[in-house]
């Protein structure tokens, strides 16, 4: 049974999920990607334990779990039981500051997120990040957030397994008020693009599980490694997709394999949107962003192949209301959650008329969220 979640002397961290707004299956491209911290909310509140063990109160899932922080890299609780999915995150994060030559204290944890989980919201990135923080504010070190942001990112690949780029951990991590990040994933410079303010972002969870996930995602990437080798047999320079303009892909890459072909062209398409795009929203020319937006989710549908028929018919009814700019899948596909460019005025009718259109042409619900820009993982 879990606690109440209210610890003795406790820090308070909230953290955020976050949409993608373009640049989607390009941060393992080395290419630029687009993502905004939203305000759906992990919060964590955290004390110290003297016990060199930490203990997790999960509270939405109702479970509590305690590992030994001597014992990380075998993945046990106390009574020597594999760690149950959900501690593999803290756990990882902990293992990954260790790996770095961090201290980390032991510590009683309780968390609730109001962000849906396994819906490409980057519910694990909300958990990592907000675990580096508090880790980092009771071991009284103190490092550049990046640095943090790669600890985390280590902890999803090399401790839960999970192949991911940067993006989640990174948006969790820098988001900032009414901006979009536009972060190039090769150099990791990046900057906050001011999104306009009569605009709202209205996230549509089609609640569709991502079975599978993994293995398709892992697929993509290969696919990618793929056309890569391939093209330096012509281009011996490239290192990534990301070193091949769209002209130059459409020049050498006839002769791949379909499907490899594919992939690479919604990557190197992918990257020149997004850098298309940065300009666009710097000049305020929202509808010929929505533009890119919806070529975008055309690519991940075509040639990517990453949609799903839920998320498809989403971003056509989105299409079909008032002041929608642009309506696209966001994060990885196959399942989970569209993100949409609405002006604000209209945000309420949309949410409304979707949800009903949406019920009314594929017999299921899906869930709208009018969200904001908002600020990275902090303590309060
Ligand atoms: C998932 C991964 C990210 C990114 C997106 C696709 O969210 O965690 O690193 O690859 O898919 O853009």
């Amino acid at each position: 049974m879990a606690s109440s979640g209210h610890l003795a002397n406790a820090q308070t961290i909230l953290s955020p999920g976050r949409v993608n707004l373009l640049g989607e299956h390009v941060d393992y491209n080395d290419g630029p990607v687009l993502p905004v911290a939203v305000d759906l909310t992990l919060t964590l509140e955290f004390s110290p334990l003297d016990t060199g063990q930490i203990t997790l109160h999960a509270l939405d899932l109702d479970k509590t779990v305690s590992f030994s922080l001597e014992e990380l890299g075998k993945k046990i609780d106390l009574d020597g039981q594999p760690l149950p999915h959900f501690a593999l995150y803290p756990a990882g994060v902990a293992w990954a500051c260790q790996q770095a030559g961090l201290r980390v204290s032991g510590m009683e944890a309780s968390y609730t997120s109001n962000i849906p989980i396994g819906s490409g919201l980057s519910s694990s990135a909300a958990v990592e990040v907000a675990f580096a923080r508090a880790y980092m504010a009771l071991g009284r070190w103190d490092i550049d957030p990046l640095t943090l942001v790669k600890l985390t990112q280590k902890a999803e690949n090399d401790y839960v397994g999970v192949n991911s780029g940067i993006m989640d951990q990174f948006a969790v991590m820098f988001g900032q008020q009414n901006h979009a990040l536009y972060l190039d994933t090769a150099t990791l410079d990046w900057e906050a693009v001011p999104l306009p303010a009569d605009v709202a972002i209205i996230v549509a969870d089609s609640l569709e599980p991502r079975e599978l996930a993994g293995s398709d995602y892992n697929d993509r990437r290969s696919a990618c490694q793929q056309a890569v080798s391939a093209l330096q047999q012509s281009l011996p320079e490239i290192t990534s997709l990301r070193d091949i303009s769209p002209t130059q892909y459409r020049q050498f890459a006839k002769d791949l394999p379909e499907k490899i072909r594919m992939r690479g062209q919604h990557v190197v398409e992918e990257i020149a949107r997004v850098e298309e795009s940065v300009k666009l929203l710097k000049a305020g020319d929202v509808t010929g962003f929505g533009k890119l937006m919806i070529e975008g989710h055309e690519s991940l549908r075509d040639l990517y192949e990453v949609s799903t028929p839920e998320l498809n018919a989403l971003v056509e009814i989105a299409l079909a209301q008032p002041g929608c700019y642009g309506a696209r899948l966001t994060g990885a596909g196959f399942g989970g959650c569209t993100v949409n460019l609405v002006r604000d005025d209209q945000a309420e009718a949309f949410i409304q008329n979707v949800e009903s259109q949406y019920a009314e042409r594929v017999s299921k619900s899906a869930k709208l969220y009018h969200t904001h820009a908002t600020q990275g993982a902090h303590l309060i």
